[in-house]
């Protein structure tokens, strides 16, 4: 794992990179993309949930008591929708008890602002860490929405997991709300005018449900 800067932790591992071509194949079919975005998702997470309070309890296991160590934080997940259910189930596996929030957000194909269409969070927010899960982040502006949201729903530690990241929307989010730090596989070079990630992997939504 290298940091690319202070609020921004992109992960380095062989098994990245080896996802990041398979998802950015153009030539890749949606069986396999679903598949490299769940083991890539499951990689983040490591890194997203490494420092979670844990607490301390009693296991019995087949031969005898011991004493292992359980999570011990509210975490509540924002998938931001369509692209970040993506990452939900991956990512909340790891987490039981965990809640989810919905934000459903979608970017004019002209103007690449995005709109908001739904929105249902849970109500523990103020003492919940909320991870966002959102694949792109490229203008930044629905990472900004969601912040923005999730800020004016009382949220306290919000934190971003994303698959690729241009650096265009990493300096927004660093801007306007440096206490979130941002988890992503990789940093790419930048947008095209139609704001797509560059080189990308195209619209990952539509990648992953098929929807092209
Ligand atoms: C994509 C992506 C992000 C957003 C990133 O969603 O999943 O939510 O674009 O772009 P931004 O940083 O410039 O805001 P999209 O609007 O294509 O909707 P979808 O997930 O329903 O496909
Ligand atoms: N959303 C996507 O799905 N892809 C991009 O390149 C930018 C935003």
């Amino acid at each position: 794992m290298s940091a690319a800067g202070e609020l921004v932790t992109v992960v380095n591992h062989p098994l990245v990179d080896n996802s990041l071509v398979a998802l950015r194949d153009v030539n890749t079919g949606t069986d396999t993309f679903r598949r490299h975005a769940r083991l890539l998702t499951l990689i983040l997470a490591f890194h997203v949930l490494e420092d979670l309070p844990t607490r301390e309890v009693s296991v019995r296991t087949p031969l005898e008591d011991m004493r292992g160590h359980v999570i011990d934080r509210n975490v509540i997940f924002v998938p931001v929708l369509r692209a970040g259910l993506a990452m939900l189930d991956a990512m909340s596996d790891f987490v039981p008890g965990s809640k989810v929030g919905f934000v459903g957000l979608e970017r004019d194909e002209t103007t690449a602002i995005a709109h908001s269409y739904y929105q249902k969070l849970p109500a523990q927010l103020a003492e919940a860490e909320a991870i966002i899960l959102d694949p792109m982040l490229a203008t930044g502006g629905s990472a900004l929405a969601t912040v923005e949201l999730l800020k004016q729903n009382r949220a306290g530690s919000i934190r971003l997991a994303c698959v690729l990241a241009a650096p265009e929307g990493i300096g927004l989010l660093n801007e306007r709300h440096p206490d979130v730090r941002i988890f992503t596989a990789v940093v790419d070079r930048g947008l095209n005018d139609r704001k797509f990630i560059l080189p990308g992997l195209g619209d990952f939504g539509d990648r992953y449900f098929g929807t092209t």
